[in-house]
């Protein structure tokens, strides 16, 4: 077992890649806190999860919020955050409060949890963010999500540097089948996925159980630090 005994605490881990990271690493032994922003998704995730798991809601992006959780988390190993609430839009339509969102679940997020966390991770953890195809590859509509990813991979770097021997990386997924993609309509959204899969050189899309192994490989290999793992089917070539 890769995680025995320590403490995952994934913001973000009530859905999509964050969750099925919270699966596996219930299966590697580790003791696992997931948040999500609404009450709702964490009780259900909490269910979901056969009652295993603490889960519980916060704003990521509310400083506060994110130091009362560490002050009741005390102690862990690992901090992942895949918490996103994302637009995509022209540059022109996007709104201050859209913006807002963005950099709260991805940039400010990111900030307030790993300088709150990092003081009570343990020796040999980690901290992981996960980030996104966009922040090198963008299409139109992207610009502010490609800002945010792009910024937390330097934002990752720099801390790597900051507190070491402490190791902190990034995941950067390609396009995955999670319910963060429930707002476009699903005729859309499966021929989208439909198109990926005869591009991608992987010739397929990615599922989130895919994306909970890269976080665990950045996650438990002692010698990773300051990295981004891209997993996206080849989605950087195609
Ligand atoms: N899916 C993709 O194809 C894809 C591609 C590239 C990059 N990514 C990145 O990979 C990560 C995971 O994506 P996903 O598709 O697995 O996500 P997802 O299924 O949409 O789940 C997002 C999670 O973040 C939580 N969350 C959102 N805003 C929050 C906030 N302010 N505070 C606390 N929790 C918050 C959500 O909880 P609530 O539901 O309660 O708000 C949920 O648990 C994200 O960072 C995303 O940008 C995804």
């Amino acid at each position: 077992m890769r995680l025995k005994d320590q403490r995952v605490v994934i913001l973000g881990g009530t859905s999509g890649m964050g969750f099925a990271l919270a699966e596996l690493a219930l299966e590697e032994g580790a003791s696992v806190v997931v948040a999500g922003s609404s009450p709702d998704s964490a009780a259900k995730a909490g269910e979901r999860l056969g009652g295993r798991v603490e889960a519980i809601h916060l704003d990521i992006g509310k400083e506060a919020e994110v130091v009362a959780a560490f002050e009741r988390i005390g102690s862990l190993d690992h901090l992942v955050t895949t918490a996103a609430k994302l637009t995509y839009a022209p540059v022109g339509e996007l709104s201050v409060e859209a913006v807002e969102a963005m950099l709260g679940s991805k940039f400010w997020g990111p900030f307030f949890a790993s300088r709150t966390a990092a003081p009570r991770i343990r020796q040999g953890g980690s901290i992981t963010f996960f980030t996104g195809l966009a922040s090198d590859r963008p299409g139109p509509g992207t610009s502010v999500v490609s800002a945010v990813n792009a910024g937390l991979e330097g934002f990752a770097r720099a801390l790597a540097v900051e507190l070491a021997p402490l190791r902190v990386n990034c995941v950067n997924p390609g396009v995955v089948r999670t319910e963060g993609w429930g707002f476009m309509p699903e005729a859309d959204r499966e021929k989208f996925f439909d198109g990926l899969t005869k591009s991608l050189p992987a010739r397929r899309v990615g599922e989130p159980r895919d994306l909970a192994e890269a976080a665990l490989a950045v996650m438990t290999n002692r010698y990773v630090t300051g990295t981004v793992l891209h997993a996206n089917g080849g989605g950087h070539l195609a």
